[in-house]
């Protein structure tokens, strides 16, 4: 087994020297702020047999999620150094000792940050096949992206047809996904805020909110005033701090705030948490409740029954970056933290990358369907 680490931007090329090579990220190191490359190493071994009852599956998709950065603190339930990470990942089954995990079967499983992982059938979720719906929706739309924002918009907000909408971190994976799931169940108007002019375009242009700004442009209050000058029902928060305190002050009575995630403080642990009006919460009859989607697993099918048919009809796209490239996982994920990306960002094996278009046609990155930007 050998360990490289990672330094500087120059994070090599880690392509396996053999066939019979397996690669895995390992966190070597405990971030104060932003992680970088230094703070990983992959690990090159042979690769691992299955034992009876299990089966080799070679990962071809992979999630890298915000949740990972706070699990690299060192924290109860955080990642241990020099071990493998986890992540949700889409593998193929390339060798079995178990009739349950038939050679060519495509599965869901936790042991992402790893070309190749042995699983038993337990540690699997065998995925429904759904006629024109692709396999990445798995891991974004219809994966535990989707699935949060479903859980948000309808057992947190509790969502009532006409309902007026502010999300934070709106053309992130979840972001997308709650405006167009919130347009699918009659939401009244809805307004995003993101981090760049390009992001604020695709969630008006495509997403279908129906007004956007971008956080930098000012305090958020008054930009929030601008776009939603009659205040808000809901407020869908991926991101805390002064987008939070900024809403509570637009909401009307009997709104709800969905505490999702606080992204604006993952990075930054000298950051102040978020001040606001304590009183607003009684006088307007306010209601702020978070939720880990951890806890919603059984509204998977639930989702599907949603999503799928729009998802078939048309109505409803995933949003999505695609990365080509195992070696650029890390990459990817320390560029997710900073936004350079737009929907949900997956890292796709070199052997699913379509065949090159002609010369002088498309992207140099080629991206999913329904994708909307490169990484
Ligand atoms: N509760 C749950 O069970 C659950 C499940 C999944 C995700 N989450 C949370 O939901 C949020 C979104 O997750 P995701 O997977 O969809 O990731 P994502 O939104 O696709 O990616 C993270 C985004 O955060 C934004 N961001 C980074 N720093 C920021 C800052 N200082 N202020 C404002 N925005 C900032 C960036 O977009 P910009 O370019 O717009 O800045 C970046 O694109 C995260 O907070 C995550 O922890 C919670």
């Amino acid at each position: 087994m050998s360990a490289t680490r990672c330094r500087g931007n120059a994070f090599p090329s880690y392509r396996p020297r053999m066939n019979d090579t397996a690669l895995t990220v390992h966190q070597t190191a405990r971030p104060y702020g932003f992680p970088t490359t230094d703070h990983f190493a992959v690990v090159e071994s042979a690769l691992p047999a299955p034992a009876s009852g299990t089966a080799l599956v070679e990962n071809l998709y992979w999630s890298v999620d915000p949740y990972h950065r706070e699990m690299m603190d060192d924290a109860p339930g955080g990642f241990a150094l020099h071990t493998p990470l986890e992540g949700r990942t889409l593998g193929r089954v390339v060798a079995s000792r178990t009739p349950e995990l038939p050679e060519g079967e495509i599965v869901l499983h936790r042991q992402g940050w790893r070309t190749h992982a042995v699983v038993s059938p337990a540690e699997i979720r065998r995925l429904p096949r759904f006629d024109g719906v692709p396999l990445t929706a798995f891991l974004s739309i219809l994966g535990g992206t989707g699935l949060t924002a479903y859980v948000g918009l309808t057992r947190i907000a509790r969502l009532r047809e006409g309902d007026d909408l502010f999300v934070s971190g709106a053309a992130g994976g979840v972001g997308t996904a709650t405006g167009r799931f919130a347009r699918l169940l009659g939401a009244g108007r809805l307004v995003g805020s993101a981090g760049s002019a390009a992001k604020v375009a695709h969630l008006t242009g495509e997403v279908g909110y129906d007004a956007a700004f971008d956080y930098h442009d000012g305090p958020t209050a008054d930009l929030l005033a601008e776009a939603a000058p009659d205040g808000i029902d809901v407020f869908v928060d991926n991101v805390g701090g002064e987008q939070l305190s900024a809403a509570v002050g637009a909401l009307r009575e009997f709104g709800r705030i969905v505490r999702i995630g606080t992204i604006s403080q993952y990075n930054t642990p000298d950051a102040p948490p978020p001040r606001f009006d304590h009183a607003d919460l009684v006088e307007k009859s306010l209601r702020m409740e978070g939720f880990l989607v951890s806890n919603y697993r059984d509204l998977q099918d639930e989702l599907h029954a949603f999503a799928v048919p729009h998802l078939q009809s048309g109505r409803l796209v995933e949003d999505t970056t695609v990365v080509d490239g195992f070696e650029h996982l890390v990459h990817a994920f320390l560029g997710m933290l900073r936004g350079h990306h737009t929907g949900k960002i997956i890292i796709r094996a070199e052997s699913e990358t379509p065949a090159p278009a002609p010369r002088g046609v498309g992207p140099e990155l080629v991206a999913g369907p329904g994708s909307s930007g490169r990484a």
